[in-house]
């Protein structure tokens, strides 16, 4: 790789890059990044604006060199950049709304990644994303594409299934947040815990702990099971779980499995914040707002502290590290959506995995675990299934697939309740749907 590295962010007005900036600067001194390329739509231009103007203030004061670039332009942006970073939201908090909302209508968890929120955030981010992967073919075939783009597992899926583009890597800050809520819980520093990652995005489960290099997952299984070591994130309600499941389950759950074994309390709990607060998407479309206001102030430098209301907190540590390991070949362990490749016996090997991997100039390389536990196994696959069907659908376009992937999502009790939010959901976010209203197949 050349001296000075060029990254391209797409989606650059998000108030999440804040934290992307603070990740170059902190490493700078072995990442030395020469260019950083926000890219945003037209009308993210406001944002990207404020974003890029705040970028510039933070650099300036951390005093490095990294040029800061603004444009809606993608292409002109992708010229020759070695990592692209994705944190795009198509349709913007709005349909992240509808997402959570439509399905409460009928008694269904909406859940933005892995419900079915999550199948329609999909069917409206695929054909994006395999714009952006035709470009980097042809303007920057040598580069990295790094998304975090929700829903990450099934954008990764989709990726390897449907693009030519080989360099992809999906990555999550739920891997960190959980090891930092081990290490919270046991009043360590988190350098000294290492959890054994495996399972899929959002539906990642912790095999095994280790303090200093020794096994502590009893220790862990049973501060989970206290009810007042709440261990979610600052987007998920932390309902507590029934001590003796989480015993029985003998690994260690990430917050989103709340929604899966916990679905009835979730429920109530979501159908009460929606209409007290709003639904997640309306509560941080607040927040954002206050976020802008703060990231307009000449006087402001620095990541201001109030970002970290957001649930994609550590979002710049997992997605600086990767890119820094990979630039470095530092060889290092890190939790990331990668192929398979026989990492996981019960996931096909041409699948999207979330796992532990050694992370080398040449990509991530997953560290085998054999077969999940019977008791995970089942719903891992469920979901994966899910996430095929769904990627599918965003491709094809097809209503029966799209039909099939919502009934099998774990959150939707019938296919006539399907139905009816499929037929629901199609027409509210019809304007990014195109693959289902102009009867042509993305698939040539
Ligand atoms: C978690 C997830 C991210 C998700 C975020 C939502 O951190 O890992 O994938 O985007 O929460 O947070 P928000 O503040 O937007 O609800």
């Amino acid at each position: 790789m050349k001296d000075g590295i060029k990254i391209v962010t797409i989606g650059g007005g998000s108030s999440y890059t804040p934290e992307l900036i603070e990740g170059f600067i902190n490493r700078y001194h072995e990442l030395p990044v020469k260019e950083l390329w926000l890219v945003d739509i037209e009308e993210g231009k406001e944002k990207l604006e404020i974003i890029g103007q705040l970028a510039k203030r933070m650099i300036e004061k951390a005093g490095v060199p990294i040029e800061v670039h603004l444009t809606i332009d993608r292409r002109e942006a992708l010229v020759d950049a070695d990592f692209v970073t994705t944190q795009f939201r198509v349709g913007s908090l709005d349909a992240r709304a509808k997402d959570e909302r439509i399905p409460l209508k009928y008694h269904v968890i909406g859940q933005e990644t892995n419900g079915p929120g999550g199948l329609f955030k999909g069917l409206r981010t695929i054909p994006v994303i395999l714009e952006i992967c035709k470009d980097i073919e042809e303007l920057c075939p040598n580069a990295w594409l790094v998304n975090f783009t929700n829903p990450a597992g099934m954008v990764t899926e989709a990726v390897l299934r449907y693009s030519n583009i080989k360099k992809v890597v999906g990555l999550c800050n739920v891997p960190i947040g959980m090891r930092m809520g081990i290490a919270k819980a046991l009043k360590v520093e988190p350098n000294r815990v290492h959890v054994d990652f495996a399972g899929l995005n959002h539906m990642v489960f912790g095999l095994n702990v280790y303090l200093d290099g020794e096994s502590i997952l009893d220790k862990v299984i049973e501060s989970m099971a206290d009810p007042k070591n709440e261990m979610t994130m600052k987007n998920i309600a932390g309902l507590t779980w029934e001590p003796d499941f989480i015993r029985g389950l003998g690994v260690i759950p990430c917050g989103y499995h709340r929604y899966y074994y916990k679905t009835s309390e979730m429920l109530a709990e979501e159908l009460e914040s929606a209409e007290k607060q709003g639904t997640r998407a309306e509560v941080v479309q607040k927040l954002e707002k206050e976020l802008f206001e703060l990231y307009k102030s000449p006087d402001l430098n620095i990541k201001p502290p109030q970002l970290e209301k957001r649930g994609g907190a550590y979002y710049s540590d997992a997605a600086c590290s990767l890119i820094n390991s990979i630039y470095n070949d530092k060889r290092d362990i890190q939790p990331v959506n990668t192929r398979n490749n026989g990492a996981i016996a019960s996931i096909p090997n041409d699948s999207a995995v979330e796992v532990n991997c050694i992370i080398t100039k040449d990509g991530p390389k997953p560290i085998s675990v054999g077969d999940l536990p019977v008791a995970v196994r089942g719903l891992v696959q469920q979901i994966k299934s899910f996430e095929r069907v769904a990627a599918e659908a965003a491709v094809t376009g097809n209503y029966e697939t799209a039909l099939l992937a919502m009934t099998i999502n774990p959150l939707v009790p019938s296919d006539t309740v399907a139905k009816q939010i499929l037929d629901e959901m199609l027409e509210a976010h019809i304007e990014h749907l195109p693959q289902f209203f102009m009867k042509s197949s993305l698939l040539k």
